[in-house]
């Protein structure tokens, strides 16, 4: 993995973003920059607002003020068109994975190619596409399964094909191990890490589990009060002195 270089352009960056609620202040100021190929993991207290961010992201939550870059375009600037097709290269894992529960894996596989058929291999049949996504994730068997027939380790990879589909350069994983055993949580890491290496993502993960950013982060930004507290790398932040950075890497 190379350096990252602040004259090298970041594939997503977020300006001074706030967001609130009422007179709840959530988010105050918030910067990040993802540079092609890392894995940048966010830490922060539950209800510190890691989600809101990411929403905000993709377009689910509307910021109050800041910027959002991706791949040099300001999305909270663009007309619906621009922004559906730069949509398409994001994939979204939500926290708690968030299948379609009346739906098939198939079906909930086939969801996001519905609108954006166009964007992916015209050469493959959304059928192939859907067992090839189902593949990368070891869950070929599952095509025809409904939700309620899965373990909670399943349902994360069938949310995580459905985030891959339409092969995203940049992927949001939203608490990818949280609710998993130790086992599955790693199995879940071996994956992300592939993915990063076949697909040659940008990832922004955001998570509790210590051990995920051990493995997989290559930079680390802590948020507190709704602002970048401290940025690292793993080894940086896990020796650090500061009490509240200290917290997060008990177990
Ligand atoms: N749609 C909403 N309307 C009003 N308040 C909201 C909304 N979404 C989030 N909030 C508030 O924003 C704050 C941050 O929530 P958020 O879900 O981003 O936390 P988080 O850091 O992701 O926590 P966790 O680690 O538990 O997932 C909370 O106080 C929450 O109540
Ligand atoms: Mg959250």
């Amino acid at each position: 993995m190379k350096e990252t270089k602040e004259n090298i352009h970041p594939v997503l960056e977020i300006k001074n973003l706030y967001k609130s609620f009422g007179d709840n202040h959530v988010l105050n100021g918030f910067n990040l920059k993802l540079y092609k190929g890392e894995n940048l993991v966010i830490m922060g207290k539950s209800g510190s607002g890691k989600s809101v961010m990411i929403k905000c992201l993709v377009g689910l939550l509307e910021a109050d003020s800041g910027s959002i870059t991706i791949k040099g375009l300001d999305i909270l600037k663009l007309g619906r068109k621009e922004l559906d097709v730069l949509r398409t290269e994001i994939g979204f894992l939500f926290q708690g994975s968030a299948l379609y529960d009346s739906m098939t894996v198939r079906e909930n596989l086939e969801f996001p190619l519905r609108r954006n058929r166009d964007k992916v291999d015209a050469t493959q049949t959304t059928e192939a596409l859907v067992k090839e996504a189902l593949e990368n994730v070891g869950l070929g068997k599952a095509i025809d399964l409904m939700p309620s027939e899965l373990s909670g380790g399943m349902k994360r990879r069938v949310a995580l094909a459905r985030a891959l589909i339409l092969k995203p350069k940049i992927i949001l994983y939203d608490e990818p191990t949280t609710g998993l055993d130790p086992i599955t949580a790693k199995e879940i890491i071996e994956l992300m890490r592939t993915i990063q290496n076949t697909y040659k993502t940008s990832s922004l993960i955001i998570t509790h589990d210590v051990d995920c950013a051990r493995v997989i982060s290559n930079r680390m930004i802590l948020l507190v009060d709704g602002i970048n507290y401290v940025e690292g790398t793993f080894e940086e932040l896990s020796k650090s002195k500061d009490l509240k950075v200290k917290a997060f890497f008990k177990n």
